[in-house]
């Protein structure tokens, strides 16, 4: 059956790979990206891959949260029902580390916006909907000072941050969600795929790609993951683990809720956060 399937960070590595599969076949596929021509690039190479699937294209910087919302609001006002989102847009090196938000720049794109494009997205996934977020072996604990934008970090050390904080939240909104809402699931997709990220980060060739896209493809459509609620899937072990101990911890998962809550209050203003 055809879904409809919003794939953040489409336009380059995983992302891309992973879209060319879902459109091959057969989904209608809404690709995002931040460089339109690019995108636009992207829509024209995956277009002639199907007869039955649609694309669409959908622009926005998510280093800018205020972008994250307008990227939200007109997917809203464009679609009714989604039925699965990929939150696969991300970023580890970058020579401006800080956002125009006064964020460190992994916090933002990693964890912040696919926070906040998932929770004003809500509303278009039913109960079998689904919610992938791309995690990774990388994962650090958690500063909230550094995540609220104080203090500067290496760069493997915010990525790897970034990344417990958004394993964090998607366990802590997929178990809440359980009875209710879309299944929320934390993906590693594996490590040292070979990406523009992995050749910047680490100067080697990097695995597969396809490797990467299948795990995605069958988090979004398969019977596997159809109860994963807040799990995590590690695709280094290829199967669902433990997290890290941290997304266990109560009063941990809790300050990185408050966290993002904070930054999203204090950069976006409650008047048009909740407006
Ligand atoms: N490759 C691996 O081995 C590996 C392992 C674990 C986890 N991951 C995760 O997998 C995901 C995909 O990574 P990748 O390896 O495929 O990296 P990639 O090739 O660098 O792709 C990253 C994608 O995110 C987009 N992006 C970056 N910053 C953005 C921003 N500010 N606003 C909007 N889009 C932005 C990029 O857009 P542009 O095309 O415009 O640059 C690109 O489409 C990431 O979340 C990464 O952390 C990758």
């Amino acid at each position: 059956m055809q879904k409809i399937i919003l794939i953040t960070g489409a336009t380059d590595g995983i992302g891309f790979e992973t879209a060319r599969m879902l459109v091959s076949q057969g989904h209608h596929v809404l690709l995002h990206g931040r460089n339109p021509d690019k995108l636009k690039n992207v829509q024209q190479k995956l277009s002639g891959l199907s007869d039955s699937g649609r694309i669409e294209s959908f622009v926005a910087d998510l280093s800018r949260l205020s972008e994250v919302k307008t990227l939200a609001e007109t997917i809203a006002q464009q679609h009714a029902k989604l039925d699965v989102i990929i939150n696969n847009a991300g970023v580890y090196r970058t020579e401006n580390t800080r956002t125009q938000d006064g964020l460190d720049v992994r916090f933002a794109v990693n964890t912040v916006a696919p926070y906040l494009l998932t929770k004003r997205l809500l509303p278009l996934l039913d109960e079998a909907g689904r919610v992938i977020n791309l995690s990774s072996a990388a994962q650090a604990r958690v500063s909230p000072e550094a995540l609220a934008g104080k203090g500067l970090l290496s760069d493997s050390e915010a990525y790897a941050q970034s990344k417990l904080a958004l394993t964090m939240w998607s366990r802590h909104m997929g178990l809440s969600l359980k009875d209710s809402g879309p299944v929320i699931v934390a993906v590693n997709p594996k490590s040292l795929l070979g990406s523009k990220m992995v050749k910047d980060a680490y100067g080697i060739a990097g695995g597969d790609l396809s490797i990467g896209a299948d795990i995605l493809c069958r988090a979004a459509l398969s019977d596997e993951f159809a109860t994963a609620h807040g799990q995590y899937f590690d695709n280094d072990s290829e199967q669902f683990s433990a997290p890290h101990p941290d997304a266990l911890d109560t009063r941990k998962v809790e300050q990185v809720l408050t966290a993002i809550e904070d930054v999203l209050m204090q950069v976006s203003g409650v008047a048009w956060f909740f407006g």
